[in-house]
């Protein structure tokens, strides 16, 4: 079992295992590099050989403990009929923005998609990952995922958007569904390929109020777990309903999930005497604290192993890596926790 299957089990290890949301990335001259001479970010993700190059370029450097495959949570978008492609100002763009036009949406199955590269991504990185290293498949939570192509890209207002799923609500939920169906289907893929753990991203769970968390988050979310678990029981599951705040209870409760990803914004006693005592967390320092390095870091990451050391724990970032993190201080953060003594 990898080390961290053992903690997402219920082991407590000390030190415990680390990996970083977006560990590969722009912050690393040798991503920038592969990324520069792909052409784009679209093709890169779509390129088996190099997207698998740069999901191992982190462990490589860094020696992390498990590898998130190299992808996006909004390539899926394209099996719903919606265009993506992305800029490098603006970040993701979908065309036909659904607030100004409703679009019928479609349905590709996985087997028949370009998302089958992602596939061959995943088993190709885990032919070269050393056995003790996890690999980690992905998803974007179905409200997430909806947004973007609510939206047409990064959403500005999220009460625009909440707005429009409730005046469209049978489309919106017949969205929802197929979010659901084809989310779970990729996942199982990504599972047959070789990954053996699943992380979903809900980046923007935390705009909801508590019914709709319920029908948009909690719900679906718990439709894709059973989904997997029918046919995987052993993959761990963990999830991430970012900035949810004292939701995360009933997100951990309801959604029956292995262990959840906290934000740096949630506070440290109610994780650890609420959160820790419900499920495994992974967290959550803050990737600002990461760029910024030095005294402030180590004081953070001596706290935070101190704090949610008692309980089973991975070690990470709230949200993702920045690009203008300096290489240097992700190494001394590996080194810090490596060298970690309880006392
Ligand atoms: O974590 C990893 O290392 C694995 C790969 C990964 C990426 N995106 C690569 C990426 C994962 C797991 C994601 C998830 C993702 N993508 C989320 C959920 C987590 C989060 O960050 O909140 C979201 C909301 C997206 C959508 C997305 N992708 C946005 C908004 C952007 C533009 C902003 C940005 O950082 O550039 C992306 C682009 C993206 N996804 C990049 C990478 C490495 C940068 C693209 C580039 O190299 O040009």
């Amino acid at each position: 079992m990898t080390i961290l299957n053992k903690v997402i089990s219920g082991e407590k290890i000390t030190p415990p295992p680390i990996w970083l949301m977006r560990q590969a990335g722009r912050y690393l001259p040798e991503y920038r590099k592969v990324r520069s001479e792909s052409g784009s970010f679209l093709n890169l993700c779509y390129s088996p050989k190099l997207a698998s190059e740069v999901t191992l370029q982190p462990i490589d450097r860094f020696d992390f403990d498990a590898a998130i495959i190299f992808a996006d949570i909004l390539l899926i978008v394209e099996n719903l009929g919606f265009n993506l492609h992305f800029n490098e100002k603006k970040g993701p763009v979908i065309e036909n923005c659904l607030i100004n036009q409703k679009q019928i949406i479609k349905y590709q199955k996985i087997k028949n998609s370009p998302l089958l590269k992602i596939g061959e991504t995943v088993s190709l990185t885990r032919k070269k990952l050393e056995k003790n290293k996890s690999l980690i498949g992905f998803c974007g939570a179905p409200w997430t995922v909806a947004t973007y192509i609510i939206n047409g890209g990064t959403t500005t207002s999220y009460e625009k958007c909440i707005q429009w799923a409730h005046d469209n609500y049978e489309y919106f939920m017949e969205m929802i569904n197929l979010l659901v169906e084809i989310s779970s289907e990729y996942l199982i893929m990504q599972i047959e390929a070789g990954a053996d753990i699943i992380k979903i991203f809900d980046t923007w769970s935390g705009v909801l109020n508590e019914n709709d968390f319920n029908d948009w988050v909690i719900i679906p979310t718990h439709k894709i777990v059973q989904n997997i678990k029918t046919k995987y029981p052993h993959i761990k599951i963990i999830g991430f309903p970012k900035n949810c705040g004292y939701l995360y209870e009933d997100y951990i409760k309801k959604t029956s999930v292995d262990a959840v990803a906290v934000d740096p914004d949630l506070d440290m006693l109610y994780c650890k005497n609420t959160l820790q005592k419900l499920t495994v967390i992974q967290g959550n320092i803050s990737p600002e604290v990461l760029r910024i390095g030095g005294d402030t870091m180590k004081k953070d990451i001596i706290k935070t192993l101190d704090t949610f050391g008692d309980y089973s724990f991975i070690m990470g970032l709230g949200h993702g890596v920045l690009k203008d993190t300096p290489v240097n201080n992700v190494l001394e953060f590996v080194d810090i926790v490596r060298k970690y003594k309880r006392i």
